[in-house]
C-alpha cells in the first residue's frame, strides 16, 4: 500500500468513481453484515492501524495494497452506516477533517524546555566536564554514559496517549502553554493512533518534513508564485499551523519521538526508554549510539559530519543526553534547560562556486523569480547546481554578476542560498562578468513587469495574458481542492492555451467538442471525458470552492469558506461594494487586514469583474449551500477543555445542526461548553459577557433538539 500507488490509483479513477465507490461500499457493508457490531468495527480500526504502522514505522508491510484498500473500504462503509460508532483515531481520519476556526491552547504540567547549544569540540569537552563534576558533587563517581541522537530540524511536540489511544498532540508554544494540533497530527502517517499496549503515556518528539517532500513543496510554491519555505523547520511549522488538516494531510510530515515525560516501569536508562517506545510501536530514530567516554563522544560527532547527509531528513546537529535516568535526576535543570543534555550544532555548510546564469521563473500569480544556475558543487553531501535568489532586491544588495564566484550556504535550508560574492576572485576576470539587471519584461509573454506597492516581488501584470501564468492558474483552478475538474493534465492545459482556446479561466466553460477535437492527440473519448469533468465541475461548484480556485492571494479554502458564508452567491459578492466587502471581512476573527485588502483589490479590479461576470454568463454561478434548519440555527458555540470526543467532532455536529462554532468567547457567543481542564480565559470571558456555560450532556441535549 504505497502512498504513491494509492495516490496514482485515486488520480486515475478521479471523483467520478465516487458513485461507484459508494455502491461498492454499501455492498461491503452488507457483507460485513448488519449483525457486525461495534467491537468488530473497533477491531477493524485496530487492524488497519497496525497495517499503517507496519508500513510507515517498521517499513515491513504484511498485507498487499489491494487487500488493504478492500479493508479500508469496508471500514468506510461501516462508518457511513454507523456514524455514531466512528472514533477519532480511525484511519479514515488520516486524510484530515473539518477545518478548525482556531487552535485551542493546551497547558502542560511539565514544561518543555529547550537545550543549550554548543558549537565545537571544546564546548563538548566543557559539557562532559560539567556532567562529571556535577555527578561527583552528588557523590556519584561513575563515568557518565551519553546517548548521541540526531537533532532533527523540525518542530517539538508532545503526544498524549490514554489507554494506548492517541488523544492529544500539542506544540511546544512557550514551553508551558502550547497549541492543540491533534487533528493535524492525526494525518501524520507514521504516528501511531494506537499503541501496542493500552498504556497512558506522555511522549515528546519532533515533527519534521523529509527533504524530498520539502523540495517538492518548494518547487510547487515557486511555481504558484508563493514564497518558498526557508527550511524544513519553517515548512513544518507553517504546515502544523494550518487550520485545515486536509492540507496538512497532503504534506508528508513525519514524527520521531525521543523523550518520555515521567518514568516507565522498571526502566533505568534513556536507551531503555527508547527501546520501550519502539516496543510500543512508536517511531524512534533507529541508530542512536551510547558512548562511555569523551573520546568516544568526539569520535561519534565526527562520524555524524558525513552521516547527516545520508538521512532522509534534515539534521542540524546532535543531541547528547546522559543515559542513566538516576544521574539525570542528580544533575537536574537550569531555568531554561536540562543539565543532563546539550545540543551540538553542526557548522553551517558553505562552498564557493561560479554563477553560470540566472534563469527566470513565472508563477501562477505572475511573480517572476530569479534562480541561480551554478557550476555544480558538493555541499553537505549533495551536488548543488541551483540556488534560490528570492528576489531582485536581494540580488542588487549582493551586487552579484553572472561569472562571479559566490559563497553558497546550506544551513538547514535544503535549497541553498547565495550568501555573498567573492569579490577578490573578480580580479583579472572582469571581462567575463556580466551584470544582471532586473528584468523589465515577462520572460513568457513580454508584458512589462510591475512592482506592487510595499512588495519586493516583480510581477507580470498579465494584461496579455501571460501563457505560463495562465497555464499555472488553470491547473490550480482545476485542482482537487479547488474546482475538482479532473483530466486536465499539464500537456492538455498547455495545448489549450497555445491553441488560444483558453485566454482566461472562464474560457474553460466555453470549450466545445468541435474545438477540442481539433487539438492534436486528443481522441473523441478523451474529449468527452474532459467535457464531462468540466460539466461536473460546473454543477458541483460551491462558492467556497470557486473562490479557492480563483487563487486570490492569501485566500485558501478556510478563508474562502468565510467569504462564502457572508456572501452566499457569486452574484451577491459581485454586486457588493468592494469596500463594504473589505469591512465585512476584516471584522471576521483571524481574517486580517492583508487578506481582506487582497479580496477588496481583487474585486475592484475591472478585469476581475469582467472575468467573474463572464463565468456567470457561461453558466457558472456558484452558491454556498447553507444549512437553514436544525435545532442550533442562529446559535454560536465555543468549547473549552476536553470533552469525550475531539472538539472537531462536536464542531461538525454543531455546524450540521445549523449552529456556528468559534474559537473565542465574545458577546455574540450563545453558549460556552466546558469539558475537563477548561481554560480560564474562556470562562472569564463567558462570565464577563453573560454567556451561559454548559456541560457536554447539555450540549448533547441541545443537539438533539431539547433545551439544555
Ligand atoms: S530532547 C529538554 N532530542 O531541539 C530536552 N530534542 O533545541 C528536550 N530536538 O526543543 C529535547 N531533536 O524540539 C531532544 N533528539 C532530540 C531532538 C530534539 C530535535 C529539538 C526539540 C528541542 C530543540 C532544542
Amino acid at each position: 500500500m504505497s502512498a504513491k500507488k494509492k495516490g496514482a490509483s485515486k488520480a486515475a479513477t478521479g471523483t467520478s468513481a465516487s458513485g461507484v465507490e459508494k455502491v461498492e461500499a454499501k455492498a461491503t457493508a452488507g457483507l460485513f453484515g448488519s449483525d457486525g457490531n461495534r467491537d468488530e468495527y473497533l477491531a477493524l480500526v485496530a487492524e488497519l492501524l497496525e497495517h499503517d504502522r507496519r508500513y510507515y514505522v517498521d517499513n515491513d508491510p504484511s498485507i498487499a495494497d489491494f487487500e488493504y484498500d478492500q479493508k479500508k473500504k469496508q471500514l468506510e462503509a461501516i462508518e457511513a452506516a454507523h456514524p455514531d460508532w466512528v472514533v477519532a483515531h480511525s484511519p479514515t481520519r488520516r486524510v484530515g477533517h473539518t477545518p478548525l476556526s482556531g487552535f485551542v491552547k493546551v497547558e502542560r504540567a511539565v514544561a518543555m524546555l529547550s537545550l543549550d547549544n554548543t558549537y565545537s569540540a571544546g564546548d563538548l569537552t566543557d559539557f562532559f566536564g560539567r556532567v562529571v563534576r556535577g555527578l561527583q558533587g552528588a557523590g556519584d563517581r561513575r563515568s557518565p554514559e551519553l546517548v548521541v541522537e540526531p537533532k532533527i530540524d523540525g518542530i517539538g511536540i508532545e503526544l498524549t496517549y490514554k489507554a494506548g489511544v492517541f488523544v492529544l498532540g500539542a506544540t511546544r508554544g512557550d514551553g508551558l502553554i502550547g497549541e492543540d494540533v491533534t487533528q493535524n497530527l492525526r494525518t501524520v502517517k507514521n504516528l501511531p493512533m494506537i499503541l501496542k499496549e493500552k498504556v497512558d503515556l506522555l511522549v515528546r518528539g519532533e515533527v519534521y518534513m523529509p527533504r524530498e517532500a520539502f523540495d517538492k513543496l518548494n518547487v510547487e510554491r515557486l511555481a504558484a508564485g508563493e514564497e518558498p519555505f526557508k527550511n524544513p523547520r519553517n515548512a513544518t511549522g507553517g504546515t502544523l499551523k494550518q487550520l485545515d488538516s486536509r492540507i496538512v494531510a497532503k504534506r508528508p510530515l513525519r514524527v520521531l519521538v525521543y523523550e518520555v515525560v515521567g518514568d516507565a516501569p522498571g526502566i533505568a536508562t534513556h536507551s531503555g526508554l527508547l527501546d520501550y517506545l519502539r516496543r510500543l510501536g512508536l517511531p524512534v530514530y533507529p541508530d542512536t549510539k551510547t558512548v562511555g567516554s569523551l573520546d568516544a563522544l568526539l569520535k561519534e560527532v565526527t562520524v555524524w559530519q558525513d552521516k547527516r547527509a545520508s538521512l532522509p531528513f534534515e539534521v542540524d546537529g546532535l543531541v547528547l543526553k546522559v543515559n542513566d535516568l538516576g544521574q539525570r535526576e542528580q544533575l537536574g535543570f537550569t531555568a531554561r534547560a536540562p543539565r543532563w543534555a546539550i545540543a551540538y550544532k553542526f557548522p553551517a555548510q558553505q562552498a564557493t562556486t561560479k554563477l553560470l546564469d540566472v534563469e527566470l521563473g513565472v508563477g501562477r500569480t505572475g511573480v517572476v523569480t530569479p534562480v541561480a544556475v551554478l557550476q555544480p558543487v558538493e555541499l553537505a553531501g549533495t551536488t548543488v547546481s541551483r540556488a534560490s535568489m528570492h528576489n531582485w532586491d536581494q540580488m542588487s544588495r549582493l551586487g552579484v554578476m553572472v561569472g562571479d564566484f559566490v559563497l553558497v550556504e546550506k544551513a538547514g535550508e535544503i535549497i541553498p542560498q547565495i550568501l555573498a560574492v567573492v569579490k577578490e576572485r573578480r580580479q583579472g576576470r572582469e571581462s567575463e562578468l556580466r551584470p544582471i539587471p532586473p528584468p523589465t519584461k515577462c520572460p513568457e509573454c513580454g508584458d512589462t513587469l510591475i512592482k506592487r506597492p510595499g512588495e519586493v516581488a516583480l510581477r507580470c501584470p498579465n494584461t496579455k495574458p501571460c501563457p505560463r501564468q495562465l497555464r499555472e492558474a488553470v491547473t490550480f483552478f482545476c485542482n482537487r481542492d479547488a474546482m475538482n475538474i479532473t483530466g486536465l493534465g499539464d500537456k492538455l492545459v498547455e495545448s489549450l492555451v497555445t491553441a488560444g482556446l483558453i485566454k482566461d479561466l472562464a474560457d474553460l466553460f466555453a470549450l466545445t467538442r468541435a474545438a477540442l477535437l481539433r487539438l492534436p492527440r486528443l481522441g473523441e473519448k478523451s474529449v468527452d471525458n474532459v467535457l464531462a469533468a468540466i460539466a461536473t465541475g460546473r454543477t458541483e461548484a460551491t462558492l467556497s470552492r470557486f473562490l479557492t480556485a480563483l487563487g486570490i492571494p492569501g485566500i485558501g479554502w478556510v478563508w474562502a469558506q468565510k467569504i462564502a458564508e457572508q456572501y452566499s452567491s457569486l452574484d451577491s459578492l459581485l454586486k457588493a461594494d468592494p469596500e463594504a466587502v473589505y469591512r465585512d471581512l476584516v471584522g471576521i476573527h483571524g481574517f486580517g487586514d492583508e487578506r481582506a485588502g487582497a479580496v477588496r483589490d481583487y474585486l475592484s479590479d475591472p478585469q476581475t469583474q469582467a472575468l467573474l461576470r463572464k463565468f456567470i454568463t457561461l453558466g457558472l454561478s456558484p452558491n454556498e449551500p447553507v444549512v437553514s434548519t436544525g435545532p442550533l440555527l442562529g446559535k454560536t458555540f465555543c468549547i473549552t477543555g476536553t470533552l469525550s470526543k475531539p472538539r472537531g467532532d462536536f464542531q461538525k455536529r454543531i455546524e450540521a445542526a445549523g449552529g456556528k462554532f468559534t474559537s473565542s468567547v465574545t458577546k455574540k457567543t450563545s453558549y460556552l461548553v466546558i469539558g475537563a481542564d477548561p481554560g480560564e480565559d474562556k470562562r472569564t470571558a463567558a462570565t464577563k459577557h453573560g454567556v451561559p456555560i454548559l456541560e457536554e450532556a447539555a450540549l448533547e441535549a441541545l443537539l438533539s433538539g431539547k433545551s439544555p
